[in-house]
């Protein structure tokens, strides 16, 4: 036992609270399987806990989807729109705009939320003077959707922070269409709606063909894999489509709201539920994503505040504050060496908390440390299970989102527990997607686009440029003779 533990009892016994052992992962991993399979059947879908939604996306990016396609991503704080440029498999080029959505909107009127939609794309389109280019376009909603077409999606539920009013059981695409030509000064033509794990998956599928699975580890968590179309049976024609495959939105998040996670939720978690906009939903979300991992170490440091433990000398209230310890705080505390507290020192001045001792914030630590394993964990569970759905050997998993990409250990948590479960029974890689939901609606707008593509050209304004893959110079303009063969392949592969 270590100093710190003979010390801090209290805090190691509720850290090993959220410590997983290889059998609980195990049973975690069947009855994710079982949820999966349930949402995938048509006799069980409405009490299955993963609903597996039919994406109708069976087309996949082939590499050599070229030309300019705008992107939307709603699922956050923020509304990003993007014109993205295709240029070659290497290079794509991409100008976004992002406009911050008020808590007024979010939990306001439906409409109001579409107005603000289509006046934030009209501003950009203004501003890219692409207003009558009428150009394809791919709409990231990351929200549970059932869909009806590949540019038809009703929403199910709001999660996250989302609450507006009047949209639920609505096609979103209609209400953002209707909002459009209420305005009327822009055209744009809507040709997909997809999730963020699809755009993840559809992105990193563009450069890796065994890319099977895209996964979202951010504000929320959430995972998308190819099922054989003959097993989606809540797809009307799922015996007679003549596409073998189709990406299933999964909705991971709400895994364990038929109790499957009993055996694992610590007084902390329930905590965060009571609190949250959506008691008693996304359960599995709110042990795993961004939006929750900082309360459920802040519940924790309030408990041990409350029964005398830690920050006895400190002026630590501001904790008691909700959301007041932010998930990007466990980033910094975590990547200090083992034994250093540099980071943790800072996020606590930041916070404005003063007179914490070295041991406090060595405890603080160790429990952001469970908390982010855990998480890692019960990521590796849902995976795992989903490359066993899929039966390929050898598998790609395209991952993005800010916990993912910016927690210093997180990828390494991940691969040592799915080896750990998969003990060599599949090959896999996980391959950082960055920016699958812009990205990732641009190639599905593409691969479903009723126009041939434009010509690569330069986008309007090089130096507002905020991503390029290897920036290749561009390639010069295709031939006609291309592009005329270009179409007909892509009239016959839509039509
Ligand atoms: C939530 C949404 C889901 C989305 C995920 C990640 O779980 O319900 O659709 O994919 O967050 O953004």
């Amino acid at each position: 036992m270590g100093k710190l533990e003979q010390q801090f009892p209290e805090v190691y016994e509720i850290c090993r609270q959220f410590a997983l052992d290889e059998g609980a992962m195990r049973k975690i991993v069947r009855a994710m399987t079982h949820e999966i399979c349930m949402g995938l059947a048509k006799e069980t879908h409405s009490s299955a806990s993963i609903k597996c939604f039919e994406t109708c996306v069976q087309d996949f990016p082939t590499g050599n989807e070229r030309g300019k396609y705008l992107a939307l991503d709603l699922g956050g704080s923020n509304f990003r729109v993007l014109l993205v440029n295709l240029i070659s498999a290497r290079q794509i080029d991409v100008v976004s705009k992002t406009y911050g959505i008020s808590k007024a909107i979010m939990e306001g009127p439906g409409i109001k939320l579409f107005d603000f939609l289509a006046e934030s794309i009209a501003q950009f389109c203004k501003e890219h003077k692409i207003e009558n280019d009428n150009l394809p376009l791919g709409f990231t909603f990351s929200f549970p959707c059932k869909h009806i077409g590949i540019d038809q999606g009703i929403l199910v539920t709001w999660t996250k922070g989302f609450k507006s009013e009047g949209v639920v059981n609505k096609n979103v695409v209609e209400m953002l269409r209707e909002a459009i030509s209420r305005r009327g000064d822009f055209k744009v033509d809507i040709v997909a709606i997809l999730n963020d794990t699809t755009g993840t998956l559809m992105s990193c599928a563009f450069q890796n063909q065994n890319c099977k699975i895209g996964m979202i580890l951010g504000t929320g968590t959430n995972a998308c894999y190819v099922e054989k179309t003959s097993n989606v049976e809540m797809f009307p024609s799922y015996q007679t489509s003549t596409k073998p495959h189709m990406i299933i939105n999964c909705e991971w998040g709400a895994f364990g709201e038929n109790g499957e996670l009993d055996f694992v939720r610590t007084s902390y978690d329930k905590a965060v539920d009571r609190e949250s906009l959506y008691p008693t939903k996304q359960v599995f979300e709110k042990c795993i994503s961004g939006k929750y991992m900082g309360e459920l170490v802040r519940h924790i440091m309030v408990d041990l505040m409350d029964k005398g433990v830690l920050f006895k000398e400190a002026t630590a209230q501001i904790l008691r504050e909700r959301e007041k310890f932010d998930t990007r705080f466990l980033n910094g505390i975590e990547s200090d060496k083992p034994g250093e507290i540099r980071n943790a020192c800072k996020v606590m001045d930041k916070l404005g908390v003063r007179g914490t001792s070295e041991e406090d914030l060595l405890c603080l630590r160790h429990i952001c440390q469970a908390i982010s394993t855990r998480s890692a964990q019960l990521a590796a569970c849902g995976l795992v299970s989903l490359i066993k759905k899929t039966k390929v050997k050898d598998i790609a998993v395209g991952i993005d989102g800010s916990v993912y990409c910016s927690h210093p250990h997180y990828h390494r948590l991940l691969m040592e527990n799915m080896k750990l479960l998969l003990k060599g029974s599949a090959k896999f890689e996980l391959n950082l997607s960055k920016d699958g939901s812009g990205r990732g609606a641009a190639l599905t707008a593409a691969v479903y686009t009723r126009h041939p593509p434009t010509p690569p050209q330069d986008l309007p304004s090089k130096k507002q440029s905020s991503s390029s893959l290897l920036n290749a110079p561009a390639p010069a303009s295709l031939p006609t003779v291309r592009r005329f063969i270009q179409k007909v392949f892509w009239t016959f592969r839509h039509f």
